[in-house]
């Protein structure tokens, strides 16, 4: 019943690398693949020479690949993917989405194995909040390129539910409300909370789009990553699509001002607000994001325990710990961890 053996993509990214790690700790065997577009090998640096642990490097959208490294596996997580094109690369997004999760789960099928379909909170797109699976979801013109990435993952949860109605897949579909921690990529990629970091870590100013009112909730990744171990060893998950999510909501401003403290810089905050116009691409955003966590409660007993605080203390000191080992690595040391 208990999955034993996980073929994991987008293993060597930021959330992945947590579920590798977390699933070998508890024994079990993990093949992980990865394109290292935007994952790194430093990412799984402390579980690389586990003997349960398998990685291969390559694009998950090659099905007949994927289908070969993945023999034996009696579950599969399918967590690769590319995020918000805020900046542009939208076809990449949408190409990379839509085939990769055709692959996994045209892959699952043919292992007969359960598949974790990764999608996002970004398809409630302005929904009324507290946003519940139930609800129709509320995504902006096309023309705005950042739905692009919230249309990808609908895709996703569609092709998931259409293969189990019509073929007998067995998905379960997790909708991630913004995840943070150690190993999320230092960029805006990683969203917020690592951008505002290296900003205030490059003595930079950090940017707030638009007002900086927007209403998030952030998760820690190693509940996140609880959320995906629930999924895959609870059978009444399967056909599910679930809110997996921490409910503490702060504004933009505060989460600034939040890391500005956990870095124990002194004020005044160190931010400025850059219009929507200056991000381009229509840019819109999305006011007030709070999940609904009634679902992931019942079926998955699933409750995310680490506050904001102290996780926040943790990614700040991976942040500074991670310049430190890369000033260390330039001096003629080595950076072997991240
Ligand atoms: N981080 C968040 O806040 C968040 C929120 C909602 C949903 N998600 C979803 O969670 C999943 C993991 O996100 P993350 O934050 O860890 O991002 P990430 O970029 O760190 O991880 C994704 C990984 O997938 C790899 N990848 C991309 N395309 C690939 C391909 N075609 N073949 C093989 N590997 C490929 C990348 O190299 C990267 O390592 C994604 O599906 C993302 O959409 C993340």
């Amino acid at each position: 019943m208990t999955p034993s053996k996980i073929g994991v993509t987008g293993g060597a990214g930021f959330i992945g690398s947590h579920l590798c790690e977390r699933l070998l700790a508890e024994g079990r065997e993990v093949v992980a693949v990865d394109d290292l577009s935007h994952g790194t090998t430093a990412n799984m640096a402390s579980f690389m020479q586990n003997p349960g642990f398998r990685f291969h490097q390559m694009d998950c959208r090659n099905a007949r690949e994927l289908r070969r490294v993945f023999a034996g596996c009696d579950a599969v997580a399918h967590l690769a993917a590319e995020k918000i094109p805020r900046y542009g690369g939208a076809l990449q997004t949408l190409e990379s989405n839509v085939q990769g999760a055709h692959a996994a789960c045209e892959v699952a099928l043919s292992l007969d194995a359960p598949v974790i379909v990764t999608s996002t909170s970004d398809v409630y797109g302005n929904a009324t909040p507290p946003f519940n699976e139930e609800d129709h979801v509320v995504i902006g013109p096309s023309t705005t390129r950042r739905w692009a990435y919230a249309v990808s993952k609908l895709y996703d949860e569609h092709i998931a539910l259409a293969m189990a109605e019509e073929k007998g897949l067995r998905p379960a579909i997790l909708r991630l409300f913004n995840v943070y921690g150690p190993r999320n990529h230092p960029t805006w990629w990683g969203g917020p909370v690592t951008a505002f970091a290296e900003a205030l870590l490059d003595g930079e100013i950090m940017e707030l789009h638009g007002d900086g009112r927007q209403v998030r909730t952030f998760t820690y990744v190693t509940d996140t990553v609880d959320g995906f171990v629930r999924a895959l060893d609870t059978q009444d998950a399967v056909g599910e699509i679930i809110n997996i999510g921490a409910d503490e909501p702060i504004t933009m401003i505060r989460l600034a001002t939040a890391i500005q403290e956990a870095l124990e810089i002194p004020g005044p905050l160190r931010a400025k607000l850059v219009p929507y116009e200056k991000i381009g691409g229509r840019y819109q955003d999305v006011r007030c994001r709070i999940p609904d966590t009634e679902k992931a409660a019942r079926i998955l007993g699933f409750d995310a325990r680490v506050g904001l605080s102290d996780g926040l203390a943790e990614s700040v000191a991976w942040h500074v710990e991670r310049r430190r080992l890369m000033d260390a690595g330039s001096a003629g040391g080595s950076v072997s961890a991240a």
